[in-house]
């Protein structure tokens, strides 16, 4: 049966992200598309309903983005949100009133109208709402009604109940809004009739039936780097087609403390998977010598990866498929940017991709699917929560946390410092709730010291440790005193070459999480 589907269209919105992910909550499933995007693209998903986002623009401007035909002709039940309810004005008659400066902050909504199906459950309390607008409506077209307020906006939230078209100036979508998830669970169960289906059962189902479809007798490669989007990957493709699928994993000798045996342990062992290790430790070691430059490192590793990858391919004879741990954020199309292509391939090298020769077909059984939910289905395959909830690690590893030249012994320490800190992070049970990125990096600089009688010249490390929401901007983590002076007076103790730890505050922007 055909899923119940909801279409966001993106006006240039930051929050589209935010739209599709609060809907989904719901179990409904949405997808985000330009307003731009052809219209036959979008009718033959058969939505049940429109969400139009916010955007930067003014309707009046002169290049600003419209309605699409298609939509105006719908009878389907659309939501305009801030911009988007601007533009549904225009179009059904109603007037925006130009404004130079933004409404932005907190306001208290009150309901005109009770007990509609939009406000169902509404809870007045807690009627917090987050404003962020420029022009605001100000005469409402024919057939719309106003449905609640607040001290600045008299049309905060309106209606034409007839037509579904429904508006809101503020943003639903923003945690900011307290009952923002109930809104728009109201619009599409209530206003769009759509079934709350959208769950990890449901996604694992359709995905073995459609990978099953796909490969038939065919075989399958999967590069597992132990991060949540290939492990994810391949356990739904193993559920799938069992021992079609092959996986390779290239040790390159850049990952964290026992880092490489938990993969091994936890795809081989535990899920049954066959999989093929490659120890490359010392082909990358031997090629990254005398190499500082952090770009130079990243280009030597990510061929590298292709070209290993491709030899243990072809030792595997005919392979017809290649699956990738693409998400949906990779792949999106919005406004904003344009990344249309669907053949991208993700590497978790971060490189341009497989040479050109290579004849895969792609499998991305994830594409659909934000990080959150890749964490769901994860779970729901059993996967353990060490991979689940993985902090991110970049593709080149420790290579970017290992400033200066990559020797084994410096890698080494940088391997036992991190551990260190990760470990009194876990007991101090704040590596989940205090921070969403922790780690250590090696400095390419010596300092003095002095142990017992005699002074030392080593090497610094410096904890990063960052609180954030999506790695876009991030803010250092306020560790307690008493976990920095034990996780210090450790690595100085106990790591070699080490006299020296430093706590990084810097934010991003201006910084980055990674040192480089
Ligand atoms: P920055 O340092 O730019 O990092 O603030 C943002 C997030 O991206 C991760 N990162 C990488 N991930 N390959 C990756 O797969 C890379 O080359 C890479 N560089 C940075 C970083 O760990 C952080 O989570």
């Amino acid at each position: 049966m055909a899923q119940d589907t909801i279409v966001i269209l993106d006006y240039g919105s930051q929050y589209s992200q935010l739209i599709a992910r609060r809907v989904r909550e719901t179990n409904v499933y949405c997808n985000i598309f330009s307003w731009q995007t052809d219209a036959e693209k979008i009718l033959a998903l058969n939505p049940r309903g429109f969400i139009l986002s916010g955007g930067p623009n003014s309707v009046y401007d002169d290049s600003a983005p419209t309605l699409p035909a298609y939509l105006l002709e719908s009878s389907v039940p659309v939501l305009g949100i801030c911009y988007g309810m601007q533009l549904l004005t225009i179009n059904a008659g109603g007037r925006v009133a130009r404004s130079n400066h933004r409404e932005y902050g907190p306001a208290d909504l009150q309901l005109n109208v009770p007990d509609t199906p939009f406000f169902a459950d509404w809870v007045m309390e807690n009627g917090r709402v987050w404003m962020s607008h420029g022009d605001r409506v100000e005469k409402l077209p024919d057939g719309f009604i106003p449905l609640a307020h607040t001290a600045n906006s008299p049309f905060a939230a309106i209606a034409d109940v007839e037509n579904g078209r429904y508006a809101v100036q503020f943003h639903p979508e923003v945690v900011h809004t307290k009952q923002g998830t109930l809104l728009l669970r109201n619009f599409v169960q209530n206003i769009c009739g759509c079934t709350p289906d959208w769950t990890p059962a449901h996604f694992i189902d359709e995905q073995v039936d459609a990978i099953r479809a796909q490969v038939g007798n065919g075989r399958v490669v999967l590069g597992l780097s132990g991060g949540v989007d290939s492990a994810v990957a391949a356990a739904l493709i193993h559920r799938a087609i069992g021992e079609q699928l092959t996986c390779i994993f290239v040790n390159h000798g850049l990952l964290r403390q026992d880092e490489a045996l938990q993969v091994i342990e936890t795809f081989e062992r535990e899920q049954g998977m066959s999989l093929i290790a490659v120890n490359a430790i010392e082909e990358y070691m031997d090629s990254l010598v005398g190499i500082t430059d952090p770009e130079q490192k990243r280009r030597i590793i990510g061929e590298k990866f292709i070209r290993i990858f491709e030899q243990e391919a072809n030792k595997l004879g005919k392979i017809e498929f290649l699956a990738q741990g693409t998400i949906y954020p990779d792949v999106i199309e919005s406004a904003g940017k344009d990344k249309k292509d669907a053949h991208l391939i993700k590497t978790h090298h971060n490189v341009g991709g497989l040479p050109d020769d290579i004849e895969f077909e792609l499998i991305e059984p994830l594409r659909l699917l934000f990080k959150d939910e890749v964490r769901e289905i994860g779970s729901a395959l059993g996967l353990p929560d060490s991979i689940i909830w993985r902090q991110p690690f970049p593709g080149p590893g420790l290579a970017i946390r290992c400033l200066g030249e990559v020797t084994w012994d410096r890698l080494q320490h940088l391997r036992q410092a991190d551990a260190i800190f990760v470990a009194e992070l876990a007991a101090a049970d704040m590596l989940r709730n205090g921070t969403q990125q922790s780690f250590a990096v090696l400095l390419p600089v010596k300092s003095v010291g002095v142990m017992g009688d005699g002074r030392t010249y080593q090497e610094v490390i410096a904890l990063r440790a960052v609180t954030t929401e999506d790695f876009m901007t991030a803010d250092w983590a306020r560790l307690p005193y008493a976990l920095l002076a034990k996780v210090s007076r450790r690595i100085v103790n106990e790591v070699d070459g080490v006299n020296r730890v430093t706590y990084d505050i810097t934010s991003k922007p201006p910084g980055t999480i990674e040192w480089e």
